[in-house]
């Protein structure tokens, strides 16, 4: 991929030398761990790089786990050197910590974390790393793995891939564990015990401002592949999350309490929502996203156990679904208040889905949730060009009969269904206004018009 010319070459050589000598008076200052250098491993690393501009500056801020004894071998625990690299990079502005290519990092549960770091680390993830799958690693229970917390400015990025090993935690089901009491067998062959019931988030960024995630894969989390709390200005980019259908709970990115978010050219597949929006997030744009396997793009379940949500200016367009449970979804627990408002769903393309288009202000995860009439209301909701299959129905709308939905408005939908000639049962609506703005296949003659008569009925308490 680097074309380059023996003059360069030279160039290159002589900024080497100045480069691994500033590595040597910079790790004696610091009295670190340092590893010897070769010429060509400090070229491979700056051609890494991509240039050579930046090459003085690299040599006194990249901290390599390497070079803090990590041996990514992919058996032995490297977690010490991660946490050793990340206490000299958070010394340093814009400094970064390498993971390099060619190997596999065992690392246990982490916390990388400020407040007292300085400002916009790069954490360059180009090798492999893998989550510990005996139970010891992970003590009574883990709500994470790996954990970004406090920081201004942080980027990961790099070719490279966060495997959680999830298999051992979605097989460990109650069954599962059942059975396996009664022998000495363990439920995997690494596995020594039982893997705790609270299934640990991949890799998840709380409390920071300015987020990065560009290039990377996660795969087969035991829980959330990303996830996002209480953060704002995150930018996710050519991120891949992988993880088989039937993983339980294995949503793809996960959103909580977090403003401006962009979601661009992320390749979706998992066994829970492709993306989540959870309360009290505002101003989200997702783009140019595949979602399958996979239950869709989900915003909530909102207002469960009566808790009040918040959630406004969603915009999801040019999405891909394909084998998902629903296309896009609303979902609110009755007896919850709040809102949800602002939201655009549109040139959605879908093939094989179940429910493309859904909003249930009933969402119940049991047999049965009591009749309440408190509700998250759902207003201003949009949906232009949404085309595709469906396998069982196209249109899905349950909305509260205290608090109808209102203003939703479609346009341009085309919904198939997979059984030609044979409709599988048709759109269904329940207590919700709107408008169509043109015809649509097939037709939607359950829309109410208008304005329900009790909008605004909710109290300015309930309002976000
Ligand atoms: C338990 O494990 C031991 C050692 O691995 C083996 O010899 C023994 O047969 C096992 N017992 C049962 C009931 O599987
Ligand atoms: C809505 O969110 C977008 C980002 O997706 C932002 O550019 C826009 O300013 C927001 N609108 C309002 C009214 O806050
Ligand atoms: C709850 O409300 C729904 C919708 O109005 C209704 O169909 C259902 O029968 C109610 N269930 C109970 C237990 O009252």
């Amino acid at each position: 991929m680097c074309r380059v010319n023996s003059t360069s070459i030279a160039f290159l050589s002589v900024l080497l030398f100045c480069f691994s000598s500033f590595e040597v008076t910079y790790s004696a200052r610091e009295g670190k761990q340092w590893r010897k250098q070769s010429i060509a491993g400090g070229f491979r690393r700056l051609m890494a790089k991509g240039g050579s501009s930046d090459v003085v500056a690299d040599a006194t801020t990249t901290f390599n786990v390497l070079d803090y004894g990590a041996k990514g071998d992919g058996r032995t625990d490297d977690s010490k050197a991660f946490e050793a690299a990340w206490a000299d990079a958070c010394k340093v502005e814009a400094s970064t910590v390498m993971v390099p290519s060619g190997s596999i990092f065992l690392v246990g549960p982490v916390s990388f974390s400020g407040p007292n770091c300085q400002p916009n680390i790069v954490f360059q993830l180009d090798g492999k790393i893998i989550a510990p799958t005996n139970s010891k690693a992970w003590g009574s229970g883990l709500l994470q793995w790996i954990e970004f917390t406090k920081l201004k400015g942080i980027t990961i990025k790099g070719k490279g891939t966060i495997d959680g090993q999830g298999s051992v935690w979605w097989n460990d089901s109650p069954t599962a564990q059942r059975q396996d009491s009664t022998t000495n067998h363990t439920i995997s062959g690494e596995l020594d015990g039982k893997m705790s019931s609270t299934k640990p988030t991949a890799l998840r960024f709380y409390g920071s401002n300015g987020v990065t995630v560009s290039g990377i894969t996660i795969q087969n989390s035991p829980q959330t592949h990303l996830k996002f709390d209480d953060c704002t200005g995150v930018q996710v980019s050519n991120f891949v999350a992988s993880s088989p259908g039937d993983s339980p709970n294995t949503d793809g990115i996960h959103l909580q309490n977090s403003q401006d978010v962009v979601i661009s050219a992320a390749t979706l597949a998992c066994g829970d929502d492709c993306v989540s929006i959870q309360t009290g997030c505002s101003n989200v744009y997702i783009h140019d996203v595949k979602c399958g396997p996979g239950h869709g793009i989900s915003i909530g379940g909102l207002g469960k156990d009566k808790t009040k949500a918040c959630v406004s200016n969603i915009t999801v367009r040019d999405v891909n679904l394909q084998n998902t449970l629903t296309g896009v979804r609303i979902k609110t627990w009755q007896g919850g208040s709040g809102s949800v408002k602002q939201v655009t769903f549109s040139d959605i393309q879908l093939s094989e889905v179940e429910t493309p288009i859904m909003i249930d202000q009933f969402y119940c995860d049991k047999s049965h949730c009591s009749n309440q009439s408190s509700a998250v209301e759902v207003s201003e909701i949009n949906y232009v060009n949404i085309r595709g299959t469906y396998t069982v129905q196209p249109v899905h709308f349950a909305c509260s009969d205290s608090l109808p939905c209102s203003g939703v408005s479609l346009s341009t939908i085309e919904l198939q269904s997979v059984k030609e000639n044979h409709p599988l049962s048709g759109p269904f609506c329940w207590e919700t206004y709107g408008e169509l703005k043109t015809s649509t296949e097939p037709p939607i003659s359950c829309l109410e018009s208008g304005k329900p008569f009790n909008a605004g009925a909710q109290s300015s308490s309930d309002s976000c």
